[in-house]
């Protein structure tokens, strides 16, 4: 392996299990001497697979903006050499790092949206409603802004917005008033404080769900800026696919899910702006076509040996 970067402060509590591992190798299709890019390897499940389907020439670029997921990656990816080349870098400019390496232009590329189980469960990153670390809930640890900047300093109109929009959460207004009268008194410093807190604002118990996923999952976004990523990284994908170039993308909530499908659909249509641009500026001719207009989802066997994959929806498409 080469170029590997990273921090040797890794905390792998369980492994991470890659979800919908046949279902993009399928539709990946890796070939020997293909260059392919994961977007976000991890701990370098899918990327090994993609190895090792397309050995013995075969190559891949593993980017993550986490240092102690490129030290897993690393570790997983070891066995293939300099067939892999990792890179801490965000997907968003994903077209810039694979012509900086070398791999322009692309066979594939993969993007798993989200967190790995191992950044979940780490205590110390703040990512779940039950850790009694500090809330920080940073990916890529440069970030500037943690959680708890968000909650204690924003203001309540901009986490009444953040709380509806990217958490849907429907009691948005009443959580963002009762943390804004909280935090005059005392910040929020854990997770786990935040987590009971919201939990008991709230006067509806959603089914299934702890009370506190929607407004987690609203900072957790805020903060890694994950659909402004998104849109980029699905704007530079599609820059530096060649042609007949495949870009799966497995994403685990709506609003991941509708970027990505609209995105498709624009790029089919000749526009490849990202869905966020009020009026098209490319003026380009078409290019990529959906490879399925329904999302693949994972069988009833891969929820239940990996209950994360529940909600991961796949769509893939094909650069023409
Ligand atoms: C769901 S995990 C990927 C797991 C991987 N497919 C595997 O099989 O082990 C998502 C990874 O993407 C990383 N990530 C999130 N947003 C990113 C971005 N914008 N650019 C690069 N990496 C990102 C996270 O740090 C995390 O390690």
């Amino acid at each position: 392996m080469s170029g590997t970067s990273g921090s040797s402060d890794v905390r792998e509590g369980k492994l991470h299990e890659p979800v919908l591992l046949a279902e993009v190798l399928a539709q990946l299709d890796p070939r020997e001497a293909g260059r392919y890019l994961d977007g976000t390897v991890g701990a370098g499940g899918h990327a090994a697979a993609i190895l090792e389907r397309s050995a013995p020439s075969g190559r891949l670029l593993g980017l993550d903006v986490d240092p102690s997921a490129l030290v897993a990656a690393g570790r997983e990816l070891a066995r293939f050499g300099d067939r892999a080349v990792l890179a801490r870098a965000n997907f968003a400019v994903c077209d810039d790092v694979a012509r900086q390496h070398g791999f322009a232009p692309l066979d594939g590329i993969v993007l798993d949206l989200g967190l790995s189980s191992i950044q979940l469960a780490d205590e110390e990153r703040g990512f779940s409603f039950r850790a009694r670390g500090p809330l920080d809930m940073r990916a890529d640890p440069d970030l500037r802004d943690t959680a708890a900047d968000i909650v204690n300093t924003w203001a309540e109109p901009d986490l009444r917005r953040i709380f509806a929009e990217l958490g849907e959460e429907p009691e948005a207004a009443r959580i963002a008033g009762a943390i804004a009268r909280r935090r005059m008194k005392a910040h929020f410093v854990t997770a786990d404080e935040l987590g009971r807190f919201v939990a008991g604002v709230k006067t509806r118990r959603p089914r299934g769900i702890d009370p506190a996923t929607k407004v987690f999952q609203a900072i957790r976004i805020a903060v890694n800026r994950e659909l402004e990523n998104l849109n980029a990284g699905l704007a530079a994908a599609v820059r530096v696919l060649r042609p007949g170039g495949r870009l799966a993308v497995i994403s685990f909530h709506s609003l991941e899910d509708r970027i990505v499908k609209t995105f498709t659909r624009e790029a089919e249509r000749g526009c490849t702006c990202p869905p966020d641009f009020p009026i098209c500026v490319c003026g380009n001719e078409p290019l990529m076509r959906a490879l399925s207009r329904r999302p693949i989802r994972p069988s009833a066997d891969e929820v239940a040996e990996n209950p994360r994959a529940s909600s991961a929806r796949l769509r893939v498409a094909v650069k023409v």
